[in-house]
């Protein structure tokens, strides 16, 4: 017999809902991930397929994600199953491929920065900081097949930030999520705030504003370009994760939902907007006082917080240790709001299909997941996080948005749940919102897929042998697709009601 279902947990407040969406939004991919993109597609040339994929793809997309979760009133795999009931696998596929996938690496990656609060304090990284990164801290094998062994400060660290994250979840949705954004996303402002002021005023800095803020229209042609901007507004919004739709089933009815994808949306694009300013004041700094020109000061993109922010740290004097502390201070903050909301996405998932109890399952999760991340901890981990990250963005993500337009769109009427947002919401919703799931979504998402399968079979990614790319990618995509199909066969066992949305008379 079906449990009694308990009552959906619930956000205190709009605010609380909407940091919690921007504390999952904003994080490592903000400031790392999106300067680096920066850096390596040119610039202000990068800004341009970045706000144009903010418009076309981020905002629709976190509206039908939000709109999914609220009329629907589920967890990505509940509110599938109850659009449609052959897609409940399409909302297990990304809860399971980010919980068994994305936050085992990106842990990994906030264990370095705690490292790294540390390191700057002594700049321990003396005057090679791409040595120090490499050779000392990661003790880099030569390839993913050579895991060799675990590095034990990365480990050490890794517990740490398992345990907070840990702390926050098993204390719910409101007492836990909800307080610790309330905590963490002023912090992380100021802290930000801060950084990018100092960072402006520093010698040399209007040369990296210069090159940041300047279009290269030339840049335009190269479709390489608008894949990074789309992946981009994909990741930093955390789309197709199934994150949006979990948070958003924690409102309650009347809510201006629309207009809350909007803030956050907006809120998170300006906070990568702000963080680049201090980048890239930074990266001018370093042309200034190395006398590199500034395509010059950085050899590996990807090291940009790990080798280029040291570097500058230490060429900054004794201000040096205070700015590079709190500089991985805000990334620890940034990260850990994110990787919150993906151990949650998870919890909700299995609460809403199992009824098992929250404070358990977050324990149980905890530990897998610091379990699952030590490979990243190991010599051959950097490899392996790199190759994992690949699969999973280029094709985990993409795939489930494309999926998601297409199963609400075409199968399901989509103009129910833009009836129920505008219902709820203050902002209205026109047709055109209808056409860009519909239609014009698909499509970029298709072009995008394409390409980058294209891309994946002329050259093998990153020149890792095939046999790697094989085991580690594709099995890592394919294992965790096999795995939502398991799930979505089980029986229901918590009592959820899977006939009803709040547009269909769900008792709200
Ligand atoms: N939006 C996050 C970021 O930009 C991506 C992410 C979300 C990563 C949740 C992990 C967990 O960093």
């Amino acid at each position: 017999m079906a449990a009694a279902p308990t009552k959906r947990s619930q956000w205190k407040s709009r605010t609380g809902f909407i940091l919690a969406a921007i504390g999952s939004a904003i994080g490592l991919g903000n400031i790392w991930r999106f300067s680096y993109l920066a850096y390596d597609n040119g610039g202000g040339a990068f800004l341009i397929p970045y706000l144009i994929a903010l418009l076309t793809a981020g905002v629709p997309l976190l509206i039908l994600e939000f709109g999914i979760g609220h009329e629907r009133i589920g967890s990505a795999p509940l509110a599938f199953a109850k659009l449609k009931k052959h897609w409940e696998w399409l909302g297990w596929w990304p809860v399971i491929f980010v919980m068994f996938g994305i936050v085992l690496y990106y842990s990994v990656i906030i264990a370095w920065c705690v490292n790294y609060m540390f390191f700057a304090m002594q700049l321990s990284w003396g005057d090679d900081p791409d040595h120090f990164f490499f050779k000392e801290f990661l003790h880099v094998s030569s390839g993913p097949s050579e895991v060799l062994s675990i590095q034990t400060p990365i480990l050490a660290a890794l517990v740490a930030v398992w345990a907070i994250c840990w702390a926050i979840i098993i204390r719910g949705v409101s007492r836990g999520i909800e307080l610790a954004n309330r905590i963490f996303m002023p912090l992380l402002l100021v802290l930000t705030l801060f950084l990018v002021i100092w960072s402006l005023r520093l010698e040399g800095a209007a040369l990296g504003i210069h090159a940041y803020l300047n279009p290269d229209f030339s840049k335009l042609a190269q479709p390489k370009v608008w894949i990074s901007a789309y992946g981009q507004i994909f990741f930093t919004l955390s789309l197709g994760f199934g994150i949006m739709i979990a948070y958003a089933s924690y409102l309650p009815y009347k809510t201006d939902i629309t207009g809350a994808a909007v803030i956050t949306a907006l809120t998170n694009s300006g906070f990568s907007l702000l963080a680049g300013l201090g980048v890239f004041s930074v990266l001018g700094f370093m042309s200034h006082t190395q006398n590199l020109p500034i395509e010059n000061v950085v050899k590996q993109s990807i090291g940009l917080a790990f080798v280029a922010y040291p570097k500058a740290i230490s060429l900054m004097g004794p201000a040096g240790p205070l700015f590079g502390t709190l500089f991985f201070v805000s990334l620890v903050v940034a990260g850990l709001s994110s990787a919150i909301s993906i151990v949650e996405a998870f919890t909700s998932a299995v609460v809403d299909k199992f009824g098992t109890d929250r404070k358990i399952l977050a324990t149980v999760l905890s530990v897998a997941g610091f379990l699952g991340g030590i490979i990243f901890t190991t010599q051959g981990g950097l490899f392996w996080l790199d190759i994992v990250d690949h699969f999973i963005n280029a094709y985990g993500l993409v795939v489930v948005g494309l999926l998601e337009c297409i199963v609400v769109g075409w199968f399901f009427r989509l103009d129910t749940i833009r009836q129920h947002l505008n219902k709820v919401s203050r902002l209205q919703l026109g047709t055109w919102w209808n056409w860009t799931i519909k239609f014009l979504l698909p499509g970029v998402l298709a072009v995008i897929l394409a390409n980058q399968l294209v891309d994946e079979v002329t050259k093998p990614y990153g020149d890792y042998s095939w046999a790697s790319l094989i085991s580690i990618g594709w099995n890592w995509v394919g294992v965790t697709f096999l795995l939502s199909f398991i799930l979505a066969v089980q029986p229901w066992r918590s009592g959820a009601n899977l006939e009803k949305g709040r547009s269909d008379g769900h008792p709200q």
